[in-house]
């Protein structure tokens, strides 16, 4: 079974190769195959799973800004792969056993399971406004979920890599985490009395002595170690890979895996022992597993399981989590994708500062759209980013109504565009060596669109997105130059040279818009889809494998050219005031912009 696999990776790769081929030479090869993309896409079906899963999220409050983007991150991953004719899986939900479920919940006077499920649909609710398109939505209350977590508990019993024994330590109930001394600091609480806090989630830390269960997490630290030099890729961006390296080099002590029942009630009681809960972060890692079909059908998505997580949750998964596998003889994750954090003025969200921003409302006040081009476009996963309204409403206006709109506006207006078609290229009137009319930036624009797809997929595939954004902001930019610098609203259509000249133009442009909206679907579906389907392009015709741009210029055809163009249905992406954007109705776009 295997060599057929191989050679549909290759037949793959030989595409990619095609697509950087570069536009140098003014006049360009003609290739004689049609469309091997297409071919290619055929060999490859079939043999790719993809599995990507957002952390679940603890329901004690509602999701903030920060929950919306680990979401919309993997979203866009998903979306990505499904473009690229991957089967994709795509998990998420919300984690609702642990002492600070249990407390929240008797704090608003429900019974937790009441309480989670309010919860849990107001994150149901934020995901489907933002079009977080999961496959999968896991509630750690379920009861194939709780059969996962036994099962998975009792092997590792069974393995002896579970012993009663007692802790004695510092515990942060906000975390859910056992802390060393060496990570506890001293602190004033509101009323100024003297704390101890976690240095690093600067939470509450209380001491507890209790009889529990212990999982022999020592046992594993040069395995751990092994899987992560052996695999640089595992954690990513590489300064959380060098952070969990160094964890690694300090002492691993054992982890409790339990609490006693008596403290905890609302969580999974050990297999055997209704004395003890299984610890909440055991319990809530195996969500993964449970989404895969642990412990009967879990195979296929197992082993191409990929994590993205905020980097306060990096030593669960990085650590506990690939250790809890080697033990269980599971296969590890591929990749954990780490991002950095939110702050808003500069200071971590927390509802004591009053500075929590509510994803909902923001999706409502810029659109989803917006918001998930803003997050994507600014969030950087190496190091933390602030959030304000303004910085929102001018990055919209500017990339999305601006640029982008702008440049539909102008190729698709009847003005310029009157027989409202993707009008001819014509292979005279463009390169130079025939006598056309093309200058040297409109070469380097042409080189620059034809690369972007490679440059996008190698941005997307390590979820830099913002880098991906940034190149294709770039090709938009310079599309606008290309049609700014040639003022085909200046030619005469009675003059069949100048007609053909301008219909070139079109084209070109066209063909640039159908890359950007074909690009974008991941990060702007409802914008791109408005996009492609103004400009006549079918949903069979948006996928990775039809990019293939600006065939005729290769001397090959282009499926599109003749063909009327979609119903307007209005501007692209609406204007947002920057200085009032809370109080601002969407106003329209302008007519055109660089
Ligand atoms: N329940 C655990 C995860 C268990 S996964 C087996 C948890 N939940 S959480 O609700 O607190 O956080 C969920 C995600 O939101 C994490 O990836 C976290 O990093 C992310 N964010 C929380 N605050 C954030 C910001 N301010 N900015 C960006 N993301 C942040 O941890």
């Amino acid at each position: 079974m295997r060599f057929p696999f191989l050679f549909a990776t290759r037949g793959c790769r030989a595409v990619y190769r095609l697509h950087q081929k570069q536009f140098l030479s003014p006049v360009p090869p003609l290739w004689k195959h049609r469309s091997s993309a297409a071919v290619s896409t055929q060999l490859c079906k079939d043999d790719r799973s993809y599995y990507i899963t957002t952390p679940i999220f603890y329901v004690n409050a509602s999701p903030h800004l920060g929950h919306l983007y680990s979401a919309v991150l993997a979203d866009c991953l998903h979306r990505y792969k499904l473009l690229q004719g991957f089967n994709s899986k795509f998990a998420t939900g919300t984690d609702e056993h642990g002492l600070k479920i249990q407390q929240a919940a008797e704090a608003a006077g429900k019974d937790p399971l009441t309480f989670c499920t309010g919860v849990s649909k107001q994150f149901r609710h934020l995901f489907s406004s933002c079009n977080i398109s999961y496959t999968d939505y896991i509630r750690t209350t379920e009861q194939r979920h709780r059969e996962a977590v036994e099962h998975f508990w009792s092997v590792l019993w069974n393995k002896g890599l579970i012993y009663k024994g007692s802790y004695e330590g510092w515990y942060s109930t906000q975390d859910e985490s056992f802390l060393m001394p060496s990570q506890v600091g001293d602190a004033l609480d509101s009323l100024g009395q003297e704390i101890k806090v976690s240095l690093e989630s600067g939470h509450k830390v209380e001491w507890m002595k209790e009889e529990n269960y212990m999982f022999r997490l020592s046992a594993f630290q040069s395995q751990l170690l092994d899987w992560l030099k052996g695999n640089p890729q595992a954690v990513q961006p590489e300064r959380f890979h060098q952070a969990v390296l160094k964890w690694l080099h300090e002492d691993l002590p054992d982890l409790s895996v339990s609490r006693q029942r008596s403290r905890l009630q609302w969580g999974i009681p050990v297999p055997g022992d209704d004395e003890q809960t299984i610890y909440v972060w055991l319990d809530a890692l195996v969500n993964y597993l449970t989404v895969a079909g642990y412990p009967d059908k879990h195979n296929q998505w197992w082993h191409v399981a990929r994590h993205v997580i905020g980097k306060d949750i990096l030593k669960f998964h990085a650590i506990y989590w690939p250790a809890f596998l080697l033990g269980a003889g599971l296969p590890l994750p591929k990749v954990i994708h780490v991002h950095s954090h939110w702050t808003v003025g500069g200071k971590k969200m927390s509802k004591s500062l009053g500075n929590v921003v509510d994803p909902l409302e923001r999706s409502q006040m810029f659109t989803a759209d917006g918001m998930r081009y803003f997050l994507l476009r600014q969030g950087v996963p190496d190091s933390d980013c602030d959030y304000t309204d303004d910085k929102v409403a001018k990055l919209l206006n500017a990339e999305l109504a601006d640029s982008l709109g702008g440049l539909l506006n102008r190729c698709t207006a009847p003005a310029l565009n009157p027989a409202q078609v993707y009008p001819s290229f014509c292979p005279q009137s463009f390169p130079r060596a025939h006598g056309g009319r093309a200058v040297r930036e409109d070469y380097h624009m042409l080189d620059a669109v034809k690369k972007l797809p490679a440059v996008v997929e190698k941005h997307y595939e390590t979820m830099h997105i913002y880098k991906a954004l940034e190149a294709i902001s770039a090709c938009v930019r310079l599309t606008n130059r290309f049609v700014q610098r040639h003022t085909p609203w200046k030619m005469d259509r009675k003059n069949s040279e100048d007609e053909r000249w301008v219909d070139t133009i079109i084209h070109i442009s066209l063909e640039c818009l159908r890359m950007y909206g074909t690009l974008l679907q991941p990060i702007v579906p409802e914008t791109s889809n408005k996009l492609l389907s103004r400009l006549g392009v079918q949903p069979h015709e948006r996928s990775w494998a039809a990019l293939n741009f600006l065939a005729r210029y290769q001397g090959m055809d282009c499926p599109f050219e003749g063909r009327a163009l979609g119903s307007d249905s209005g501007v692209l992406f609406s204007r947002l005031e920057p200085h009032n954007a809370d109080k601002q109705k969407p106003k329209k776009t302008k007519k055109s912009a660089n």
